[in-house]
């Protein structure tokens, strides 16, 4: 009889499941519950985009691909991004692209190449939840960087946590749990910061295309990549296009980087589907505006109906909003989860992704009916 038990290592001690689970499996109990937990977009995958798969599968594009992605693709995403932050992109360039199994395949070769034990990962928080997992699996240890109550990473915020242990900072805007989206200024200074004390920047862009009108600057994302091209820019198409099922992202970053990143895919996740990087270059070329616009009008939904109620960063971007359980009513974000399940409504508690609990996520990537309906029982639980 094998101990399992005893042969498993240190670090996955240091590594919790996703409490976001736990949320889903109460989901499935509830009878047609109002699910605010989703963090995934509401509409299918544009036809053009399923139509590239299903003719690349029959042309028989189902073997390996090379592990960095096909160079179509890669050239695709260099053509996009050279002149949205202006750097040459490219197996010749100082820059170059990794296309990846989804952007949390790019966090997790990010980490890999860079982070060991007894390195620091400043990230923020509030934080996605991959994060801090991630670095307990390559044995570092997060560092938070409290960004309450505007969740806004700043430089100033960032400065003090920063040590000779720290290999890089993760920064992720639009944000996951609250929406927020930094400014250009304010992203001058985190690469400016970093620059100068020799520390990373790993820029999780995953939200980029879902960034409205008041998160945009003349029109244009701001992204930190405008201001240097000595940091890793980490973008996905599972929220872009809905593809959360296909698995694809990629990472952009200083070829040295970029190579040893591919070294650790070559064996870890080999290359991303075959079938799903021919049709990642026709995601590219396809228009999701319309979406965006109706996140954008649902954002104000969510801001009209619990703006005033509680306090809540401003989203503009992403398709949450992470607002405050009021204080006076003495609950925790998770007793405030367990209240909103009473009125059918299912949210995220705030202490999933952070680690204070008096905050919750909702994810209003719904239909406007359920969202109307949800908000009001949320707001009437605030009052
Ligand atoms: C901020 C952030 N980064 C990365 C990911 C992972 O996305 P992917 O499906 O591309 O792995 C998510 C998914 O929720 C996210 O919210």
């Amino acid at each position: 009889m094998i101990d399992i038990e005893a042969l498993l290592t240190d670090r996955l001690q240091a590594m919790e499941p996703s409490g976001i689970r736990r949320v889903f499996e109460m989901a499935a109990k509830m009878k047609e519950p109002i699910n605010f937990s989703i963090g995934q977009p509401d509409f299918d995958v544009p036809e053009p985009i399923k139509r590239a798969a299903i003719d690349a599968i029959s042309a028989g594009r189902n073997g390996y691909t090379v592990t960095q992605g096909i160079p179509e693709l890669r050239s695709a995403i260099a053509a996009k991004l050279s002149p949205e932050i202006g750097w040459e992109i490219g197996p010749n360039a100082e820059c170059d692209v990794l296309i990846t199994n989804g952007t949390s395949a790019g966090l997790m070769l990010a980490y890999l190449a860079l982070g060991q034990k007894g390195d620091e990962i400043i990230i923020p928080d509030p934080y996605f939840v991959s994060y801090p997992q991630v670095a307990a699996v390559v044995g570092a240890t997060a560092k938070y960087c409290d960004t309450y109550p505007d969740c806004r990473m700043t430089a100033a915020r960032i400065e003090p946590l920063i040590t000779e242990r720290t290999k890089f900072v993760v920064l992720n805007s639009p944000g996951n749990p609250s929406g927020v989206v930094l400014s250009s200024d304010e992203l001058r200074d985190i690469v400016e910061l970093c620059e100068s004390r020799g520390v990373l920047l790993v820029s999780d862009e995953i939200y980029d295309e879902f960034t409205y009108g008041d998160g945009r600057e003349s029109g244009v994302f701001p992204t930190p990549g405008r201001f240097s091209n000595q940091l890793l820019i980490l973008r996905g198409f599972s929220k872009t296009y809905g593809m959360t099922g296909w698995r694809l992202g990629f990472a952009v970053g200083p070829t040295r980087l970029i190579r040893e990143m591919t070294k650790v895919n070559q064996y870890s996740f080999v290359c991303a589907p075959n079938m799903v990087q021919h049709a990642g270059v026709v995601a590219l070329q396809t228009d999701v505006s319309a979406h965006v616009k109706a996140y954008e009008r649902k954002r104000d939904m969510v801001v009209e109906a619990l703006g005033g109620v509680t306090e809540l960063a401003r989203p503009t971007g992403a398709f949450y909003a992470f607002p405050q359980v009021p204080p006076r009513l003495g609950l925790t974000g998770d007793e405030f989860f367990r209240k909103a399940l009473d009125k059918n409504v299912l949210v995220i508690p705030g202490n999933i992704f952070s680690t204070r609990d008096t905050h919750f996520r909702i994810s209003y990537a719904v239909d406007d009916a359920r969202l109307a309906r949800g908000l009001e029982a949320l707001a009437s639980l605030m009052r």
